[in-house]
């Protein structure tokens, strides 16, 4: 009987999540930014594809990432990697940890990008010294005019090569009738998009699902970099996959994964 209940206990204990905290800095490609230190935002990852960096992605749980949906559309996950917790990805001597399956959105338009956001599972959980998650936000925020930064390793000019280390830029995000409004046109831009730049600041080529975050009142992932003409061109924003949009959706992805809550909400 009291071996039963050990081993009951060892494996709640197992599949249990702790409580922990999202959202907090420890201490971009991107055009028009600045070198983001090292350890600066511990829930930026890379996603690679046979072993070549292709994506950004942001850690909301110690083994679930968001990505685009583009950047894995129709990719088995046993191709895929991810890498966490480093710097300088041309110094990297890590694979990455395994992807162990990945959940496109069903309604990805592979035409227009509409639906571009994707949940990845890893095959183990990522080291504790190695990242901290990033919150997710409420199922509707207004985002319209707010401060937002974006980051990865994408080009730092339009044409430009991939960035060995990553870059952050601090862009606004638009209105939603501001971004229909944008050179694309209004049909290209769906309600599950936002735009967000700032003069000679963009996510570029290779930024691909990284994150968008507020960083008030703590890191949230609010947007997905997603698609956009050239970059940094006036009149034409990044546009991002809009995460609060996708909560519904992303609560199911991510019902086995350890969320961690915001620092605030922890101590009610
Ligand atoms: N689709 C691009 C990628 O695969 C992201 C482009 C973002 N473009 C922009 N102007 N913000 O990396």
């Amino acid at each position: 009987m009291f071996r039963a209940l050990c081993l009951l206990a060892v494996l709640a204990s197992a599949s249990a999540c702790k409580p922990c905290t999202c959202g907090i800095v420890r201490g971009a490609r991107v055009v028009g930014g600045r070198a983001v230190t090292p350890g600066e935002f511990p829930w930026l990852a890379a996603v690679k594809r046979d072993g070549k960096l292709i994506c950004g992605a942001t850690v909301v749980a110690r083994d679930h990432l968001i990505t685009a949906t583009h950047c894995v559309y129709e990719v088995e996950a046993s191709r895929l990697t991810v890498l966490v917790g480093e710097h300088d990805v041309n110094k990297s001597r890590s694979e990455g940890i395994r992807v162990s399956h990945v959940f496109q959105h069903p309604d990805f338009n592979r035409y227009t990008y509409d639906n571009d956001i994707a949940v990845l599972r890893l095959a183990e959980p990522i080291p504790d010294n190695l990242y901290r998650p990033a919150c997710l936000p409420d199922d509707e925020d207004t985002l319209a005019g707010v401060d937002a930064v974006v980051s990865g390793w994408g080009s730092t000019i339009e044409k430009g090569p991939p960035s060995s280390i990553p870059m952050k830029a601090e862009v606004q995000i638009w209105s939603q009738e501001e971004c229909r409004g944008a050179g694309y046109g209004r049909r290209k831009v769906t309600p599950r998009m936002l735009c967000a730049n700032a003069p000679e600041r963009d996510s570029c080529t290779g930024d691909s699902g990284g994150p968008l975050l507020m960083a008030q009142p703590h890191y949230t992932i609010v947007g997905i970099v997603s698609w956009g003409r050239g970059c940094a061109r006036q009149g034409y924003p990044g546009v991002y996959a809009r995460v609060d949009r996708f909560m519904p959706w992303l609560r199911v992805a991510l019902r086995h994964a350890c969320t961690c809550l915001p620092p605030s909400a922890s101590y009610k």
